[in-house]
């Protein structure tokens, strides 16, 4: 096997082609591909995923789309093309399909599932705002439950903690039309029990994470998730993970917090979600409540809560009474003078209060302490059953119609804990069932093959010869969970459980007495610890804990323990658990194969880059993979009931050469024989027709579906055909009766001046009568009136056309003559089209839209960079607009801003690295540069300088060597002067309080500052004449406008107040000794002499003149 083919791809893609067909090819092919970061591999229509343990770019709408919309051969493997495949069987054929994800705890089966949702959704939800609705409530299900039903162990930091299979129910569009979650039970005792390294179910860390102060202290909470018990544990195995972006954080909490109640608002929860949030600060707070042991009179031992507040606080969230919740926990209140006897509180279940409601003698303060926690984990597993009722309730359709679905299965995983409990077994327990399922796929696939006559060799399975260890687990009155079964409905030990675990004599089931057993699961052996378990199966709930629950003032909390006695007596836990697989196993054998996504883990830590061969070629065994793969390989890929097959490919047969005489087979063949495609790969049995490859099965469709559209095509030429007959049949019978009036209005008209000329009032009776040969009156009057109503149909028709064909030739005039859609939005132009009165208002209309729709593109266009720059564009038009006479002319020019790329300048970068080495130095972000006329104030005369405006200061530099020769400090500018007139001269008003004089830096010739009365932040300073370095700067340049609008805002963000804007031709001016009046004159022309520049400026005494 080369390491890449000539393509490009690395290995091969569907491991059916490898040569040899090895485990350790296979493996091989695996570790390539994982290597070079391409996790799926397909074996046959099923495909392989390794978990990379790091996020990779691999999902995205438009991926899943191309899944959806081309052959799955025509693109490299992924999960996407099992998910498409199931979707267009569901859209086209209307046939339910399965998807079922398998691995064990950590392999990838959640987030394979979650992109199997994501594609279904994508491919479905394009169209029709329902659908969206739809998908987005599926989606908000996933997060919700997630949060609540999953947490970390030691295995994965996002374990599911329950099993989901969720339906989506599809339209006739293949839209999404709603949903349905089955759950497989929670492992609940986590709530009151957290193993060492591991986590409680996210929703509590997420709630103390997340949750804003107030709503902290409404619940009576606090941040740390240490104060609480139920949240502790050892120290988090995963918070050092090397894998941290996926690790569960305190960030991490408080981002998936948002989602969380995010989601709960999508699904409709946004009422409920208080109450909600209420009962987990209700179980956090009764979580910490301790007890300790209290004397009865009689001298034994009852319980007592040390820390009475959490209770109080606990019951007053719900309003449950705490005498009385303490009274059902076995505890006194403080208050009460002597401590409840312990007397056993009736159960749901009353021959089963024995030994749990009532403490045995001095065991007190431990039997309320597991009360309480049994009472815990009641509460949040029923609040998780309402939370999943209520997702249910959200995401069902609204109509009952019965549509296909497409359901994807993600059960939890086998795992095998440090302590395995009546949750583990549970849990393990439905692993097992559904590896059943997956190689009872297999098994029915090699019967079919065999009663179908085909030629095939049998494949055996590991396991062939032995009863499978799912009916082990389940099936009979000795299996696992019979037993268990037996023991709980008749009281009996836990030891007795353990004993009577061996009257089944099969070497995977393995008693260790007095309170362990193993099983020989097919990842391998895993023990339980029986202590407690016959207990915990009964899953009964004290009816006066109920009753007290029941009465508490929140309406969730009443919901969760309704009134009255159950009906029926509830099933035990395993039972449960039995009940909803069987019925998963019945599904899934009743109906079309599942879909196969098979996850493995690479790593046992979750590492990324780390392929574990070991780990993976133990997966690959104990999961059957290879037989799965050699079944495909040497099988065939569709079995399809002949008679289906020629109901759904007949059409590709010409009408005339139809015959469906003969048997079904026989008739698909004949049919498939006609097909342009290769006859091996088609096999017959006795009533299916086998096709071997998906890409055949691909082009199969693909013919069915050219012809559908060709027969659609001509359907609909046919009924257009049809329609404009008709059409033009009524336009003739128009025209006719139009002629026909219009001859009879001639004919009267006629005859009216005939009558003039002949007296013809008699003529014209005969001339009636005439034309009405012998008509009674009443026909007359008859025949007139419809041959009036004909006349006005006809006026209608015609004028209906004409308004049609008028406003047809007015849009496409106006579309051919439209503005092209790259002018300015404020290019007013409009074209002039026949746009008759009838159309007026329309014209208006649609010139309003159109501008509209160019803005909207113009706005389109804009990136942060000219956002910013049109925010000058407008700040100028604010300040200058009208007021000065130059601003027109600088409309339409952009503000470039760097006019002499100092930005690029070494030298300049340089310096501002030499004076902040550490940091971006103040200055470092220029906003303006450009060499501009500084006006010697004493004579008016103007010099070169560099003006820089970076975001915290004004700099004039000299342009040659950068050495600053004054730094105005944002702050400092406090007013900008300027002339109404078109002159380039700009006076910044500085406040007087000059920074200290600075040595230029020896390198770069720039002066720094770092001194105390610069700014903070070692920013330039001043020098040259002392004089020089106070007082007002009179700027002369080009740019005026652009500069006096970037100091404007440069100012306003450095202080938080814009500096005031002076238009004056008069105003007064500090320059350092002397306060000067500067006066502006219009000389009516540009002065010459005036180094370029449209002003001379003149000082005389305390008077600068300005002659524009
Ligand atoms: N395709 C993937 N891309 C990136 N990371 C992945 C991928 N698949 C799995 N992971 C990572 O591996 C972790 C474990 O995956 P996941 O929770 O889906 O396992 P699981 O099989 O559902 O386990 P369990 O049976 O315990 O619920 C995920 O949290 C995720 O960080
Ligand atoms: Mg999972």
């Amino acid at each position: 096997m080369g390491e890449e083919s000539a393509g490009g791809a690395v290995g091969v893609g569907d491991a059916v082609l490898l040569a040899p067909l090895t485990e350790d090819t296979f493996l091989h092919n695996l570790q390539l591909r994982y290597k070079h970061d391409i996790i799926y591999t397909y074996a046959g229509g099923a495909v392989i995923s390794v978990n990379p343990c790091r996020r990779l770019a691999l999902y995205s709408a438009e991926l899943a789309r191309a899944y959806v919309a081309r052959a799955p051969y025509q693109l490299p493997p992924h999960v996407y093309a099992v998910a498409a495949t199931a979707y267009r069987c569901v859209r086209d054929r209307r046939q339910p399909q399965c998807i079922v994800v398998t691995g064990e705890s950590g392999s990838g089966k959640t987030e394979a599932a979650r992109v199997c949702l994501q594609c279904a959704v994508v491919a479905g939800g394009g169209g029709a705002s329902a659908a969206a609705g739809a998908g987005v409530g599926l989606t908000a299900a996933g997060t919700l439950l997630e949060a609540f039903g999953h947490a970390a162990t030691l295995r994965n930091h996002n374990a599911s903690r329950f099993g989901k299979l969720l339906d989506v129910e599809l339209d006739f569009r293949g839209d999404p039309a709603g949903g349905h979650v089955t759950h497989y039970l929670l492992e609940k005792s986590r709530v009151t029990g957290v193993a060492e390294g591991e986590r409680n179910f996210h929703v509590f860390y997420q709630l103390l994470a997340g949750a804003d102060p107030h709503l902290l202290k409404r619940l009576k909470l606090q941040r740390n998730a240490g104060s609480y018990r139920i949240l502790r544990s050892g120290s988090p195995v995963w918070s050092d993970a090397p894998h941290t972006h996926v690790a569960p954080t305190t960030d991490g909490d408080e981002q998936h917090f948002a989602f969380t109640t995010a989601a709960m608002r999508t699904v409709g929860l946004e009422g409920t979600s208080g109450g909600v949030l209420r009962m987990l600060a209700f179980i956090l707070k009764l979580g910490n409540v301790e007890f300790v042991p209290a004397p009865h009179i009689d001298g034994s031992l009852a319980a007592r809560a040390s820390n009475y507040y959490e209770v109080s606080e606990a019951c007053a969230l719900v309003g449950v009474d705490e005498e009385a919740l303490l009274g059902v926990l076995g505890a006194a209140p403080p208050r009460s003078r002597t401590p409840p006897v312990g007397s056993p509180p009736l159960l749901e279940e009353p021959h089963h209060d024995e030994g749990v409601c009532g403490p045995a003698n001095g065991e007190g303060a431990a039997w309320a302490a597991a009360a309480r926690d049994r009472l815990l984990a009641t509460l949040y597993s029923r609040l998780f059953v309402w939370l999943v009722g209520a997702v249910n309730d959200h995401i069902q359709p609204r109509d009952l119609a019965r549509r296909p679905t497409l359901a994807i299965l993600d059960m939890y995983g086998l795992e095998c804990l440090e302590r395995n409990a009546l949750e583990q077994l549970v849990i393990n327990y439905a692993a097992e069932r559904v590896q059943h399922i997956v190689t009872g796929v297999a098994r029915r696939e090699q019967e079919l093959y065999e009663r179908e006559g085909l030629p095939w060799q049998r494949i055996p399975f590991a396991d062939d010869r032995q009863e499978p260890l799912a009916d082990l687990l389940d099936n009979g009155p000795d299996s696992v969970v019979g037993t268990l079964r037996e023991c709980s409905a008749r009281g009996l030990p836990d030891s007795a459980f353990v004993q009577r675990l061996g009257r089944r004599r099969d070497p995977r089931l393995l008693p260790l007495p007095p309170h362990l057993f193993q099983i020989q699961h097919f990842g391998g052996p895993i023990t339980y610890s029986a202590s407690g378990i016959v207990d915990k199966n009964r899953d009964g709930v004290c009816a006066r804990a109920a009753a007290v629950l029941r009465a508490a003032r929140e309406p969730l909390l009443r919901l969760l323990f309704p009134d009255g006695p159950s009906p029926r007596r509830p099933a035990a836990l395993a039972c449960r658990q039995r009940a909803l697989l069987a019925a998963l196993s019945q599904r899934l054998a009743g109906g079309p194969p599942p879909r196969l996504v098979r996850c493995l883990r690479a790593d046992a830590a979750l590492r990324p880059r780390h392929f574990d061969a070991h780990l993976i070629r133990h997966q690959i065994r104990t999961q059957s993979i290879m037989e799965m793969v050699q079944i495909r390989r040497a099988g065939w890929c569709e079995a399809m009931c002949a008679r289906e097959l020629v109901a759904r490919y007949i059409v590709l047969k010409a009408r005339s050469a139809r015959s469906t005489s003969g048997s079904p087979v026989r008739v698909a063949r004949r049919l498939v024989r006609a097909l342009p495609l290769p006859a091996a790969e088609f096999a017959y049995g006795r009533t299916k027709v086998f096709i071997r490859s998906p890409r055949t099965l691909w082009e199969l469709e693909a013919l069915r579906w050219a012809r559908v559209v060709r027969l659609v095509t001509v359907v609909q030429r046919a009924w257009r055909r049809h329609r404009e007959r008709a059409h033009a049949r009524r336009q003739h019978q128009a025209q006719k009766t139009i002629a026909r009036a219009w001859r009879r209005h001639k004919a009267e008209c006629t005859q009216e001046v005939s009558e003039e000329h002949n007296e013809s009032c008699v003529v014209k009776v005969c001339t009636q009568s005439i034309t009405c040969g012998n008509m009674s009156q009443k026909q007359q009057r008859a025949h007139a009136a419809a041959a009036s109503r004909r006349t006005a149909w006809a006026a209608t028709t015609i004028q209906y056309h004409y308004v049609q064909w008028l406003r047809r030739r007015y849009l496409t005039t106006l579309w051919s003559r439209l503005p092209a859609h790259h002018m300015s939005p404020l290019c007013a132009a409009w074209p002039l089209c026949p746009a008759p009165r009838l159309l007026g208002s329309l014209d208006t209309l649609l010139q309003r839209i159109h501008h509209r729709w160019r803005c909207h593109k113009y706005r389109l266009s804009f990136d942060q960079t000219a956002r910013n720059r049109m925010r000058e564009k407008v700040t100028a038009s604010i300040l200058f607009k009208d007021r000065k006479q130059n601003y027109p002319r600088s409309v339409a020019h952009p503000f470039v801003g760097d006019y002499v790329r100092l930005r690029a300048s070494a030298a300049w970068r340089r310096a501002c690295a030499v004076a902040a080495p550490h940091r971006p130095h103040p200055d470092h972000y220029v906003v303006f540069a450009d060499v501009v006329g500084k006006v010697t104030r004493s004579n008016g005369r103007v010099r070169p300088a560099l003006a820089v405006v970076s975001t915290s200061a004004l700099l004039l530099l000299e342009a040659r060597t950068l050495r600053v020769k004054r730094r105005v400090p944002a702050p400092d500018v406090y007013r900008l002067s300027l002339s109404p007139f078109a002159d380039d001269v700009l006076v910044v008003h500085v406040r007087a309080c000059p920074g200290p004089e600075m040595e230029p830096d020896a390198d770069t010739g720039v002066q720094w500052s770092g001194g105390a009365g610069g700014t903070a932040g070692c920013l330039f300073a001043a020098s040259g004449e002392a004089g020089a370095r106070t007082g007002d700067l009179v700027l002369q340049t080009c740019h005026v406008l652009e500069l006096a609008t970037k100091l404007f805002l440069v100012v306003q963000n450095a202080v938080g107040a814009p500096p005031h804007v002076n238009i004056a031709a008069e105003f007064e001016a500090n320059f350092g000794q002397q306060i000067v009046t500067i006066s502006f004159v219009a000389t009516g022309g540009a002065v010459a002499g005036s180094s370029g520049s449209s002003a001379r400026l003149v000082r005389r005494g305390s008077r600068m003149d300005v002659l524009v």
